[in-house]
């Protein structure tokens, strides 16, 4: 009971330690640094202070007279809502809107741009949507590409639809709402939005037109947005951001690009590169000893997937088994497992043990039989004048004992007996004993002890 206690205590003991120990959080932001602006966290490169970003396009400003405090990228109208160290940055933008009423043009924020100096707009993450029933929209972008300026292109949307019927109520079809992919390397865009007939007749249901690109994650379509999206300013998007203007092949030749403990990559989308702690290290790459080790066995967000026991190493983490198991100890692997040798071993020592005992018993049954033939023997001669007996003895014996001299066993003489009864010869005396009146049961003995020699060889 004493003992059930105090492991308890010392499992106590163990998780209080666990916590503590599994709690670091990691620095994500330069010493003195502010490393979050209202519920945005800011990791270095970027920063909010003098000193705190690399390069002006890593400053974030955070306003404060917002409640929680805003955060903005640079100094622009951009809403930064998110920043990863995988170099997404999420943001929401005003979107283009031109709308109406039986007066004509009400309110617009006609056209749209948007100019990223570095950053590119993901084309993995967002689409470019427009929304309306007398609709004309479209996104001329500027595709950044290394060593040249100014490569235009421009895609664009129109939509008409003159009753609300026919908009579907959950789909971007085409009618009231058209959607559509965006190309790589866009840092600079515009949206323009207008319409052809001052949305004359459907003022009711759709009396503006928009234009915007959103996370793709985040737009499910709903014909509300007809009118709905007259009261929205802004809505989300993903920027991809990378560091300087360089591929890691380009910048490693000369330096290593990213801190230790972690590695360079290229960004899928746009130049530069971006870095990544290793496997089994955690922290922000970007700062020098920013990524650290990762204690597999007791941080509580890691899945290590030992069975038995754990041992944290370096960038990794070992998993064990119990002494009298063997296994990789891994839930995934072969986990741990009662060693089979052990129990073959036991297996194979009581065999062993039987057979000896066996052997033991069959050859004291075999000196108490020779002791016996012996004395018979002496008997015979003494009630028999013994020659005769000796005669047929030897008669009976002779073939036996050729045949069994010529047998691999029988190195001298003295085995000669013995290698008789193990020929088989041994029946006829058998039957001398059973005339004799004593045992019975000694064939099935003597079966045993061939197989198991027979075995043994
Ligand atoms: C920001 O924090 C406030 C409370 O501090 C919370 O109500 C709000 O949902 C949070 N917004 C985001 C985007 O997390
Ligand atoms: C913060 O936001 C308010 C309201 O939008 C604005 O008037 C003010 O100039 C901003 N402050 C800074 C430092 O940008
Ligand atoms: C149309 O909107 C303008 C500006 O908001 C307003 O002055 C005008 O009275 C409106 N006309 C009608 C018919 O609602
Ligand atoms: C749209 O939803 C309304 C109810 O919300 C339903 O009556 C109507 O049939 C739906 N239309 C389509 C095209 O799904
Ligand atoms: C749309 O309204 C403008 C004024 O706002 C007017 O000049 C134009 O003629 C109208 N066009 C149509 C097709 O009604
Ligand atoms: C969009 O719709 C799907 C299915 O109707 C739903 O599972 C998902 O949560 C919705 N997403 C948003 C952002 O509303
Ligand atoms: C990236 O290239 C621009 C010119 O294209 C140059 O002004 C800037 O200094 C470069 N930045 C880095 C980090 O090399
Ligand atoms: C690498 O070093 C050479 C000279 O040492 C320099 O000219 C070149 O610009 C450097 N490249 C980078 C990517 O820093
Ligand atoms: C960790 O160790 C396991 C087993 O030794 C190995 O398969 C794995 O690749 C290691 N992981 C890292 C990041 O080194
Ligand atoms: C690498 O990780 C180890 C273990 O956490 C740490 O001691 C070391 O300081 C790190 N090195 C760098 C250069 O970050
Ligand atoms: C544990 O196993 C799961 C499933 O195989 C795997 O996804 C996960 O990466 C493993 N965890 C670790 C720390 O290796």
């Amino acid at each position: 009971m004493r003992v059930r206690g105090m492991a308890l205590q010392l499992a106590i003991i163990g998780m209080l330690v666990a916590a503590v120990t599994a709690a670091p959080e990691f620095p994500i932001a330069k010493p003195g640094c502010s490393d979050r602006c209202g519920n945005v966290s800011i990791p270095y490169p970027f920063g909010t202070g003098p000193g705190c970003y690399r390069g002006s396009r890593f400053l974030i400003t955070c306003n404060d007279s917002f409640n929680p405090p805003k955060a903005f990228l640079t100094t622009s109208t951009i809403t930064v809502t998110e920043i990863t160290l995988g170099g997404k940055l999420h943001v929401e933008k005003y979107i283009a809107k031109d709308c109406y009423n039986a007066s004509g043009r009400t309110r617009s924020f006609n056209p749209t741009t948007l100019q990223l100096a570095k950053f590119i707009v993901s084309d993995a993450d967002n689409i470019f949507v427009s929304i309306g029933c007398d609709t004309v929209a479209s996104l001329s972008g500027n595709l950044k590409e290394a060593g040249s300026t100014g490569n235009e292109y421009e895609v664009g949307c129109t939509s008409s639809c003159n009753s609300l019927k026919y908009v579907p109520n959950d789909t971007c079809s085409g009618i009231g709402c058209c959607r559509t992919s965006l190309a790589k390397g866009v840092n600079r865009f515009a949206l323009s939005v207008t319409s052809q007939k001052n949305h004359s007749g459907i003022l009711d249901f759709s009396p503006c037109s928009y234009a915007f690109i959103i996370e793709e994650k985040k737009f499910n379509f709903s014909k509300s947005y007809l009118w709905e999206l007259k009261n929205v300013d802004k809505l989300p998007m993903v920027v991809d951001w990378s560091i300087g203007n360089n591929s890691c092949a380009e910048v490693t030749k000369n330096t290593s690009a990213c801190q230790g403990n972690s590695t360079c990559y290229d960004p899928d989308n746009g130049n530069g590169y971006l870095c990544r702690c290793l496997d089994g290290y955690r922290g922000n790459p970007y700062l020098p000893n920013g990524c650290l080790d990762i204690d597999e066995c007791t941080d509580a967000t890691v899945n290590h997937n030992c069975t038995h026991h754990c041992t944290n190493s370096v960038g990794n983490y070992t998993c064990s088994c119990p002494k009298g198991y063997h296994g990789d100890g891994r839930k995934n692997g072969d986990g741990c497992i009662r060693r089979r040798s052990l129990v073959i071993q036991i297996a194979v020592g009581i065999g062993v043990g039987l057979t000896s005992l066996l052997m033991g018993i069959t050859w004291l049954f075999w000196g108490y039989k020779k002791w016996k033939l012996v004395k018979l023997k002496e008997k015979f001669f003494r009630q028999n004048g013994g020659l005769m007996l000796e005669q047929q003895l030897s008669r009976r014996e002779g073939p036996g004992l050729r045949t069994s001299a010529k047998h691999p066993w029988t190195n001298d003489e003295s085995n000669v007996e013995e290698t008789e009864y193990l020929l088989g010869k041994s029946m006829e005396i058998v039957g001398f004993e059973e005339m004799a009146g004593t045992s019975v049961g000694y064939p099935s003995l003597q079966n045993h002890l061939m197989q198991s020699l027979g075995g043994g060889r």
